[in-house]
């Protein structure tokens, strides 16, 4: 898939947590062009629901060398990289692809494309040196070459704002048919404005598509469109897929927790309670007496109780 044969440029952001495969499912009938998985391990041994033919996105970390911890310990370099604490510091990093071949090969059938993570502000990728917090262009490079020798699909890597964005933009132009900018920092987190004027500058140094994510609504799409070549939303999908639907003016009917429940059930897809929860909570937010209902849904324990209680609250 090329990017220019992707007809509608409005995609579902990744979301981890949000986007489970019957959202995501909900998303692509109202309208969304493309659809992410969240951030996934290529080593997870869980099993991957596609059915929606999303991008699927990796993330990957940096890790010790092929030497093992002991060998660390013996090592004589420890001496020389001591820490603040007087500890070793640690010891020469290097990349780590393992299992993103074999990951790609078994699913590269079932999806769209693929995507690589740069982005994760979380506590945790700091902790394992993923997302937003590897910054090691080699080592970056390894990773989108890899992707690259492991498909002849849509490939494409997702940062943020930072003083690195143009460095990895070269690289990306080398490897990938887009690039997704949320012109937020990593310190920002998901707060505070989006830097369009950054996204721009961006857009007009890329040989690539760059694909706009940030505070994408219904007021402001139709101008991210003439300035970038595809636009996510992501907060504002949340507990509700139809936005699509608006920006995309299409006419259906409106998709409410019923039908994510209904299609849940039909497919049969196994997922854990507190994500069912998890999304009632979302598609209830706005609703009269919303926090009456979210109060409820935190107490509830079984699939047939949430299903007798939303019967009643839900219309
Ligand atoms: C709950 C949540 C989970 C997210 N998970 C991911 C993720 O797994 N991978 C990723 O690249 N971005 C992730 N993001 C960032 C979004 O894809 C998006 O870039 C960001 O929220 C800005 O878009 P928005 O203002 O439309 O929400 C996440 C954002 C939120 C709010």
């Amino acid at each position: 898939m090329y990017f220019r044969n992707i007809k509608n440029k409005i995609f579902l952001a990744p979301m981890e947590e949000v986007n489970d495969i019957v959202f995501r499912i909900l998303c692509k009938k109202s309208g969304a062009g493309l659809t992410w998985t969240p951030l996934t391990n290529p080593l997870t041994k869980q099993r991957q629901f596609l059915e929606d033919k999303p991008i699927l996105q990796l993330f990957g970390g940096k890790e010790l060398c092929e030497f093992s911890r002991r060998h660390i310990k013996n090592s004589p370099f420890r001496t020389l990289r001591k820490g603040a604490s007087g500890k070793p510091a640690g010891f020469p990093i290097c990349t780590n692809t393992k299992g993103i071949k074999e990951f790609m090969k078994k699913y590269d059938k079932k999806v769209s494309g693929w995507d690589f993570n740069l982005g994760c502000p979380a506590t945790t990728a700091r902790k394992h040196g993923f997302g937003s917090y590897l910054t090691d262009l080699k080592a970056i490079e390894k990773i989108l070459k890899t992707m690259r020798e492991n498909t002849k699909k849509f490939l494409c890597v997702k940062i943020r704002k930072s003083s690195l964005a143009f460095d990895i933009l070269k690289i990306a132009e080398k490897y990938c048919n887009a690039i997704c900018i949320h012109p937020r920092t990593r310190k920002q987190g998901y707060s505070g404005e989006p830097d369009i004027k950054f996204a721009e500058k961006f857009k007009a140094k890329s040989k690539i598509p760059v694909i706009y994510s940030g505070d994408v609504n219904e007021t402001n799409y139709k101008e991210l469109l003439k300035k970038f070549d595809a636009v996510m939303v992501g907060r504002k999908a949340i507990g509700n897929p139809n936005i699509f639907a608006k920006l995309t003016n299409k006419k259906l009917k409106q998709i409410t927790f019923q039908d994510y429940l209904a299609l849940l059930r039909k497919k049969k897809y196994a997922l854990p309670f507190r994500q069912i929860k998890f999304q009632a909570m979302q598609f209830t937010k706005g609703k009269r007496n919303s926090r009456k209902i979210r109060d409820k849904l935190s107490k509830i324990k079984t699939f047939e109780e949430l299903k007798n209680y939303l019967k009643i609250k839900l219309q």
